[in-house]
């Protein structure tokens, strides 16, 4: 596996496959692999013939006071799982490479308000535009063919849906369904903040959702009663709901006829924990 930290080494890394025609599908991450990130890499290994991977804990998504200084680095085992599973290339930037004019006085990547002013965006103000500048680079830097993404973080995947059909990206966007531990708790580089206990209880958030889901399924359509006894849920657990919703699947906003989509931030211990359920229908 080569891995390299300059935009110049990757761009002639790429500019020879690209010469071979080779396709390269990409996996965006912010590192501390999981098994939630290694199932985007299986996905990218299985529909094209080179990948990348990047690794690159961005600051311009985390909001003054987050946890930009804490979150878990951890290149030396994430290399090793990697490596494993055959990985062409590890893209691993420092902070300066990919903002060369700092954070603040650079130009970025506005997210329209439907989206950047609900849910995440709303408790993490910045936090969306952040994240599509940030995905705007590094698909400029790597150019692939693919881009593979979790639907764990929902709202994130249909920012970077409509980024890539608003700004004309050639790039194809595959999603795959979210990876849990065995209680139900979605993966997570941030469940590394919770002790034992914590764990168990931050279980509650997947049943929450499973129950709603459920409810919904079998007919129930009164969505705010379903939300204010999931919320009473979570608290007794002792867990404090940043946002449970149920919200149309495609758009975010009221639920009608159309695929729906449960989602929830909630917050226990040092950890703010996301997670999401849809509803086909
Ligand atoms: P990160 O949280 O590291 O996640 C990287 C990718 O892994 C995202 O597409 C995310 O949805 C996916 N992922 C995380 N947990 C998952 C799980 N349990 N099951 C399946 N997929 C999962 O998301 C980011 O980084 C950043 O915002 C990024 C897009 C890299 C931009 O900085």
């Amino acid at each position: 596996m080569l891995v390299l930290k300059t935009i110049d080494e990757l761009r002639q890394q790429i500019t020879d496959w690209r010469n071979s025609r080779l396709e390269i599908a990409c996996v965006l991450t912010m590192g501390n692999l999981h098994s939630g990130h290694l199932s985007l890499v299986d996905k990218a290994k299985q529909v094209s013939d080179k990948i990348v991977v990047t690794i690159f804990v961005n600051p311009t998504q985390f909001v003054r006071g987050e946890d930009f200084e804490s979150y878990p680095r951890t290149l030396d085992t994430d290399m090793e799982k990697l490596q494993a599973l055959d990985v062409d290339l590890l893209f691993c930037p420092d902070v300066s490479e990919i903002y060369p004019s700092g954070g603040e006085s650079q130009i970025c990547v506005e997210v329209p308000s439907h989206l950047e002013n609900i849910y995440c965006g709303k408790s993490r103000p910045g936090h969306f535009t952040g994240v599509a500048t940030v995905v705007t680079k590094l698909f400029n830097i790597v150019q692939p063919d693919i881009a593979v993404f979790g639907e764990k973080d929902y709202q994130q995947l249909l920012v970077i849906k409509q980024l890539v059909k608003d700004l004309c990206f050639p790039v194809e966007i595959i999603s795959m369904p979210t990876v849990r531990e065995a209680n139900g708790l979605a993966m997570s580089s941030r469940n590394t903040y919770l002790d034992e206990q914590e764990t168990v209880i931050a279980a509650t958030i997947h049943d929450v959702l499973e129950k709603i889901a459920a409810e919904i399924r079998s007919g129930s359509d009164n969505y705010k009663k379903l939300v204010q006894q999931g919320k009473k849920t979570l608290t007794r657990a002792g867990l404090k709901t940043d946002y449970l919703d149920v919200a149309d699947a495609e758009t975010l906003g009221e639920p009608g006829d159309g695929d729906l989509v449960v989602l929830v931030a909630a917050v226990i211990g040092k950890a703010r924990l996301i997670d999401n359920v849809t509803i086909r229908r």
